[in-house]
């Protein structure tokens, strides 16, 4: 009998050529599997496509909920956002793909597995220190980073060996999508001079073209997670999606950026994540009512930044990880509330916040009526506060 290998199966082109080519070049029988997180692929298709090239069984994974609870919600938590910008959408799927691709190894007794990352992106990272964390014991392959076809030797190697490939004339695009997000990367978007074509989004209208009137949203969260939608309790795989199709609508989400790759490329990326940039518009909003300053700026400045990195740099399954989600579940312990925001071409704007535990007291802040504030303790607190700055004023530059 032969080894098996688990391959991690997109039904896309490069994971489809590398079913026969894993078989050819290892001499393995080959196991698919497909992880669904969102993207509203006809994964029955995809699992028959996998056995039509050869592959010896294929799975299809519905991981929808394990991604929105144990992956996107968390990244929420820490508002994270890699180099303040990029949602992470395709970041924190490859280790939960990873992980679905170990567990069916243990089960089919593999002792191998395999992704269709090339070697020049951040995906190949993630998927192989995900694989590494996860089971050690397992030997890895990455098929499109060791075979070095040009596209059109791959189309040949396709049609030779009976590989259905795309008949429709292909977008130039390498999409990446779920439910946090969609990335659009290559074709145009390679020079970072020249705005994104209209083709290159599919989740977003344009702003220009965003309805003239404002939408109002309010969103409620408990310890962090949000748990409704203008009032209606919704799981939470659901209530991303609302938020993609409302946030899409209003031209809310659209990203464009340069990004330093881990591998040390710089590149021109576009995404679209509505949901995402709603959420953390709104839980950013609720932390700041919430968290006394001490602890928002020690979250924002030295968690929630190096949760970001971390989630990008592949280490979803290192210890580091474990810590910093045990300091933000402690943080978010008060981080309930509600918050409203208006959605206008484009932007996204938190628009008025409450919160049971609000650290917020009107009688201390305000202006008017009913003053409580004891402006005379000011006067010692600013001589004392600036006194250092006193002397060194006094020594002169
Ligand atoms: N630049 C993003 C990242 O590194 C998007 C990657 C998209 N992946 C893909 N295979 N198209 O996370």
């Amino acid at each position: 009998m032969k080894e098996k290998l688990v391959l991690a199966y997109s039904g896309g082109l490069d994971t489809s050529v590398a079913i026969k080519w894993l078989q050819e070049k290892y001499d393995v029988d080959v196991v698919a599997v497909a992880v669904d997180v969102g993207e509203e692929k006809n994964y029955e298709e995809i699992r028959e496509k996998a056995l039509r090239i050869g592959a010896v069984s294929a799975y299809v994974i519905d991981a929808k909920e394990e991604f929105a609870k144990d992956f996107v919600l968390p990244a929420l938590k820490a508002n994270a956002l890699y180099e303040g910008r990029y949602p992470l959408s395709a970041a924190l799927s490859r280790p939960l793909i990873a992980k679905k691709v170990v567990e069916i190894a243990r089960k089919e007794g593999a002792k191998a597995v395999a992704h269709g990352s090339t070697g020049k992106g951040n995906d190949q990272v993630r998927f192989e220190v995900s694989f590494m964390s996860l089971a050690p014991e397992l030997k890895i392959v990455a098929p499109v980073r060791e075979w070095n076809l040009s596209r059109e030797e791959e189309l040949e190697y396709a049609k030779v060996h009976g590989i259905p490939v795309p008949v429709r004339k292909e977008k130039p695009y390498s999409i990446d999508v779920n439910l946090w997000g969609r990335s659009i990367e290559c074709g145009p978007l390679e020079d970072p001079q020249k705005e994104p074509p209209q083709d290159a989004f599919l989740w977003t209208v344009s702003p220009q073209e965003a309805p003239d009137e404002p939408e109002y949203i309010e969103i409620e969260f408990t310890r962090g997670e949000p748990i409704s939608l203008n009032g209606e309790k919704l799981p939470l795989p659901t209530l991303i999606s609302r938020l993609n199709e409302i946030g899409g609508r209003h031209g809310v989400g659209r990203i464009d950026m340069v990004e330093n790759r881990l591998v040390g490329i710089k590149s021109r990326e576009v995404y679209e994540a509505p949901a995402a940039i709603i959420l953390i518009t709104a839980h950013k909003d609720l932390e700041a009512l919430t968290l006394s300053r001490e602890l928002l700026h020690f979250k924002q400045n030295y968690i929630d930044t190096k949760y970001a990195e971390l989630v990008y740099y592949g280490l979803w399954f290192s210890q580091l990880k474990e810590c910093l989600d045990a300091f933000i579940e402690g943080a978010e312990k008060f981080v309930s509330g509600e918050v409203r925001l208006k959605l206008f071409k484009g932007s996204c704007i938190p628009v008025g916040r409450s919160s049971p535990y609000s650290l917020y007291e009107l009688s201390l802040a305000t202006y008017g009526e009913g003053d409580v504030f004891d402006q005379r303790l000011a006067e010692g607190f600013v001589r004392l506060w600036g006194l250092p700055y006193k002397i060194e004023g006094r020594r002169g530059k």
